[in-house]
């Protein structure tokens, strides 16, 4: 159904309103999956109601878990595991539901996946995935598409010591240590906020994780963990999406649920551009774009707390009608500026090298029919198609539905001319 949808947007309605911002699909993910460390009835609050959720929790179902959805409520029952197979359709939908391994080994010992698929951003390997779990005595064989797992003795603790601060290796290693015998360390471990999100779960089940957030995270193993009832915290990358989407429309947007430290790396480059950002109460974030955007110069994507990579495609649609000349450069993922085509059909001047990509603002954007590529890369799209004059019709909103919860809803409340046929 959505292959022949089409959000349509007629640009250039300033945006002035409130919009209280999703819950993080990033941290609902691994959540999910957390629940099957659990034998009885997790609930997980403000988990966005998005494709990808839907997924995790087809895998939940798959291997016997029942989940049910209260609005932004799921609540996962893991009392009982009947499966430890997740089938080629069910990893091909999604291909962070390798963050399923870690779990499922840890709570049953066995596991049996295939190889999830590559995506739009590139080949995606989980190599660091793999070498973890097997320093923690998993035997995996990868054969005919499949992974065979399985630790027979039950996982032990390891010292582990990641070559990239690989957000779903850190969240695997968490999963699968919080159940094995003795501590395991993860060195150069990711920092983003889902991680700290996923060690306040674990510790909330009875857990014994520390020093998430930082670059050294410690996992003490326990015999068992009860079930919790947790509040996901709030998507930061849906945030710096509706913040780009007020300062390209010229707009004053509030936005409230959201977290003001976890979108520093993107409120300090949109007051680089000239957008005033002020953050008050619990939660709330006031901007307003009166000046004329300015470029911020070079954006280099980094682990947290650098720039997020997953706001790289809403920034870029920003900068192509900021004055100036902005450099992205990629250095996350190998394939990220497919949405640097489609947007030069709405008249952006952007040239890609490698993980090179430079912006020269334009005075206007034309409105032009576009299909998303990936997921942010159609958030980018929306983001210029707000700001293009005339019409502009965007396809593939599979790709954006995976992760933004009602968009062109979100976006109508507070003044934009947009809608879904
Ligand atoms: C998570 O993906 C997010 N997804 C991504 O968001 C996000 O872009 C990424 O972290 C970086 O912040 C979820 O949390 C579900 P990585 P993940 O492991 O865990 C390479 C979105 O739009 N790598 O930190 O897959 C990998 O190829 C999505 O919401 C290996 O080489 O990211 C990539 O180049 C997109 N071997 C880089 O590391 C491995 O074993 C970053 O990957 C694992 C990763």
């Amino acid at each position: 159904m959505a292959e022949q949808q089409r959000i349509v947007i007629n640009g250039g309605k300033r945006l002035e309103g409130e919009i209280a911002v999703q819950g993080a699909k990033n941290s609902a993910l691994p959540l999910l999956a957390a629940t099957v460390l659990c034998s009885g009835e997790t609930v997980l609050h403000n988990c966005p109601r998005l494709s990808d959720c839907d997924a995790a929790c087809r895998i939940l179902e798959c291997i016997g878990c029942k989940c049910r959805r209260e609005k932004n409520t799921v609540t996962a029952d893991a009392s009982v595991i009947s499966g430890v197979e997740v089938p080629t359709e069910l990893m091909r939908e999604m291909r962070s539901s390798i963050i399923f391994l870690g779990s499922i080994l840890a709570r049953c010992k066995t596991c049996r996946l295939s190889f999830p698929g590559g995506c739009e951003l590139g080949p995606r390997p989980i190599d660091f995935h793999l070498k973890a779990l097997r320093e923690m005595g998993a035997e995996i064989v990868e054969r005919h598409g499949y992974l065979d797992c399985s630790a027979p003795k039950g996982l032990h603790g390891a010292r582990i010591a990641l070559s990239f601060s690989s957000v779903g290796a850190t969240e695997n290693i968490m999963l699968a240590a919080s159940l094995a015998e003795g501590v395991t360390e993860i060195h150069n471990a990711a920092r983003e906020p889902e991680i700290a999100d996923l060690a306040e779960f674990i510790n909330k089940c009875g857990g014994k994780v520390s020093g998430a957030g930082g670059s050294t995270v410690a996992i003490e193993g326990v015999e068992k963990l009860s079930p919790c009832e947790h509040r996901i915290i709030p998507d930061r990358i849906a945030a710096a999406t509706y913040l780009c989407c007020g300062a390209i429309s010229g707009g004053e947007l509030i936005l409230t649920g959201v977290d003001h430290a976890d979108l520093r790396p993107v409120t300090a480059v949109l007051e680089q551009m000239g957008c005033s950002i002020y953050t008050y109460g619990k939660g709330h974030l006031f901007i307003n774009t009166r000046k004329p955007l300015v470029s911020p110069g070079t954006i280099r994507t980094n682990v947290h707390p650098g720039f997020p990579t997953d706001a790289q495609p809403p920034l870029m649609a920003l900068t192509s009608v900021a004055s100036g000349t902005t450099v992205f450069v990629e250095n996350i993922f190998e394939n990220r500026f497919k949405h640097a085509s489609e947007l030069a059909r709405l008249g952006a001047k952007i040239s890609v090298e490698g993980k090179v990509a430079v912006v020269t603002g334009v005075k206007a954007l034309s409105g032009a029919e576009l299909i998303s590529t990936d997921l942010r890369g159609g958030a980018a799209l929306v983001t210029a198609g707000l700001a293009a004059e005339g019409t502009t019709r965007i396809g593939g909103l599979s790709h954006i539905d995976r992760g933004y919860e009602n968009i062109e809803g979100v976006l109508r409340s507070v003044g934009a001319d947009i809608c879904r046929r």
